[in-house]
């Protein structure tokens, strides 16, 4: 089989950067090694900046998200329990959309499946030739080799995928922080404790509450690293959780069964270049922000929207200038995510060496940013995206 673009991951990534490609009239092929079934279920991010939005919008793809998706102006900031707002269209004249990635995921796979793409259950995935004007793909599906020749590759199957593995280590570098602590998620079916979400910095650890929609919630907890899931009943996470955000948002809390729990670690992760040869990293499988700022996903978009303007450039012009620089150009907006992910973690969660003065550090930052229109200007700039 040949294509133009094999597409490694039919994750947010993979699939937007296949939807955008099929509407400029570029063939590909998204190898994705799980399940429909099992990529739609990963409960992941929840807020989409305007940016992201505009590119789903498009890929012909914001139907849905333009009826069901809640348009957010700000966030609440807390420390101890009281809190203040950030108002991003006052300050900033933007917003942020609440729409989850499994919802986002449904809609383009909905789609894709138009055209038969992804190839699920992909197993075995093997790059070839990358170096090369001719690279190749391998894979097994239901036991049987297949081979699909194609101009590019796209590497955007996260980071546990196969693509930056392919790259050699001596042309590339990696820069990493491993956070002392992880985020213990609930997702559960009641309406949420306020209409926006509340970023809280508490004594006892970092706490987040968040939405899917009016009638779906989203918490999180900091809690330390190898904590164990048996020794979070629901009702543990609920009494954290209200004493973490605070008497105002407690009595607002509805407290309901949990349809998902988990833990997610906390990194910041990147790796230079994104490019090599024919083989172009995006979204997770380059680069890992903590989640603090919501930022993993649009990141992702943002590669898609580098990647796809060089691409649609080559095929319409011949010209190489854009896959040369988007390496460059996509690590530029990812380093400030990076930056701004990194600080806003550290302002809001306790850390192991937290002490008393490090503490009263964090808390004059956040009466600074409750203070100074300059301040949370600069906060909110960054939270609803920076320009491409
Ligand atoms: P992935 O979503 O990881 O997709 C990669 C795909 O590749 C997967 O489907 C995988 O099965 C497939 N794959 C892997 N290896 C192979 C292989 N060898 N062969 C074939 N296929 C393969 N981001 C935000 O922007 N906002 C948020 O609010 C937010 N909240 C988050 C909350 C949590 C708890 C977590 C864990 C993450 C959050 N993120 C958030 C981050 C966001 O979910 C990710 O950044 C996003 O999923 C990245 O998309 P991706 O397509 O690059 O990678
Ligand atoms: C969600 C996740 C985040 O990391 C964040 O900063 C805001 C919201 C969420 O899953 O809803």
């Amino acid at each position: 089989m040949r294509t133009q673009v094999v597409i490694v991951g039919g994750g947010p990534a993979g699939l937007l950067l296949s939807q955008l490609l099929y509407t400029a009239g570029i063939d590909s092929v998204v190898l994705e090694r799980r399940t429909r079934e099992y990529v739609e279920a990963r409960i992941r991010a929840g807020v989409l900046e305007q940016v992201a939005v505009d590119l789903l919008e498009q890929a012909g793809a914001g139907a849905r998200m333009r009826r069901e998706g809640l348009s957010h102006g700000g966030v609440k900031l807390a420390s101890d329990g009281e809190w203040f707002r950030v108002d991003f269209e006052a300050l900033v004249g933007k917003s942020v959309m609440v729409y989850g990635q499994t919802e986002l995921t449904k809609d383009l796979n909905d789609l894709l499946a138009q055209r038969d793409q992804p190839i699920f259950e992909a197993e075995n995935v093997d790059l070839h030739d990358i170096d090369g004007s001719a690279p190749y793909v391998t894979y097994l599906k239901d036991g049987r080799p297949q081979r699909i020749d194609c101009d590019f590759i796209a590497g955007c199957d996260g980071y546990h995928g196969v693509s930056r593995k392919s790259i050699p280590a001596k042309t590339s570098q990696v820069f990493e922080r491993v956070y002392p602590f992880g985020w213990l998620g609930i997702l559960a079916d009641v309406p949420p404790c306020d209409q926006e979400l509340i970023y809280s910095n508490h004594e006892r650890g970092f706490a987040l509450a968040s939405m899917r929609s009016m009638t779906r919630s989203r918490y999180y907890v900091q809690v330390p690293l190898g904590e164990d899931l048996e020794d979070w009943p629901d009702e543990r996470i609920w009494d954290e959780l209200a004493l973490r955000l605070g008497p105002n948002a407690a009595a607002n809390m509805t407290r309901g069964p949990s349809i998902e729990k988990s833990i997610a670690p906390l990194r910041s992760f990147v790796f230079e270049p994104m490019r090599h040869g024919r083989l172009f990293l995006a979204g997770d499988a380059a680069h890992i922000v903590p989640p603090t700022g919501a930022k993993g996903l649009n990141l992702a978009a943002s590669d898609v929207h580098y990647l796809f303007e060089a691409i649609t450039d080559f095929y319409r012009t011949g010209a190489q200038g854009g896959l040369d620089a988007y390496s460059h150009n996509a690590l530029a907006r990812v380093w400030k995510a990076e930056r701004f992910s990194w600080w806003f973690t550290n302002l809001m969660h306790r850390f192991p060496e937290t002490d008393a003065f490090a503490r009263k550090m964090q808390l004059a930052e956040l009466d600074y940013l409750r203070r100074s229109k300059v301040g949370a200007a600069a906060m909110a700039e960054n939270y609803v995206g920076l320009p491409f």
